[in-house]
């Protein structure tokens, strides 16, 4: 494979930055290839157990994801539920940021905000059993996307624990994930900024 000429970046030419980009076209074929790479890494989630849990940390995305596709929400929801925790092996600090930096190019506003969010909301939960403040969410109550972070803990990731619930495959939510990641990054058409539709209508 033809490569650069440079070692440093400083030092490249334009037939250089031309070979990566537009002309080899190389970097828009690794683009293309992120769904894949999604979801290889939550595959290999299967085998890795959320110590002391009932499920994998796969199945728990699985099971979120098939719990907001029963709930009739959008392929936004539906992705950004399936991917929430993706970043938990690599960040496990701060693992609710990863996920929204992974789908804030892709998805509404909305979705990017409450998978940021949900570590903190996922608080209400269990804080009170470590001396904890169950209510730190709070502060986020005048926020157009309260709500929706609210329902997302509660219908969708606070219920994935249960090995008995029936999930869907992600072979079955691999062609929303390829949809998702083909869309052009940052469309406005996309982010909808300011528009919360809420995680579902039977959330209500
Ligand atoms: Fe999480
Ligand atoms: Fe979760």
């Amino acid at each position: 494979m033809r490569t650069v000429t440079f070692t440093q970046m400083k030092d490249g030419t334009e037939e250089d930055w031309k070979l990566l980009s537009t002309g080899g076209n190389r970097e828009k074929k690794y683009l293309a290839g992120t769904a894949d790479r999604i979801l290889k890494e939550m595959n290999s989630q299967g085998d890795e157990e959320l110590a002391g849990y009932k499920v994998s940390r796969l199945e728990h995305g699985l099971q979120a994801a098939t719990r907001a596709e029963a709930d009739g929400a959008d392929v936004d929801w539906i992705v950004s539920a399936l991917l929430h925790d993706i970043g938990d092996g690599l960040a496990p600090q701060n693992h609710a940021r990863f996920a929204a930096e992974l789908l804030r190019p892709f998805v509404r506003e909305e979705c990017a905000w409450v998978i940021e969010h949900h570590g903190i909301f996922q608080r209400y939960y269990y804080a009170h059993y470590y001396g904890g403040n169950r209510e730190e969410r709070k502060r986020f109550e005048d926020n157009l996307y309260y709500q929706a972070c609210v329902d997302f803990c509660e219908r969708w990731d606070q219920s994935s624990f249960d090995p008995d619930y029936e999930t869907k495959s992600l072979k079955h939510f691999a062609p929303m994930v390829r949809e998702v990641f083909s869309r052009k990054a940052f469309d406005p058409k996309i982010t909808r900024k300011g528009v919360s539709t809420g995680v579902s209508s039977k959330s209500k």
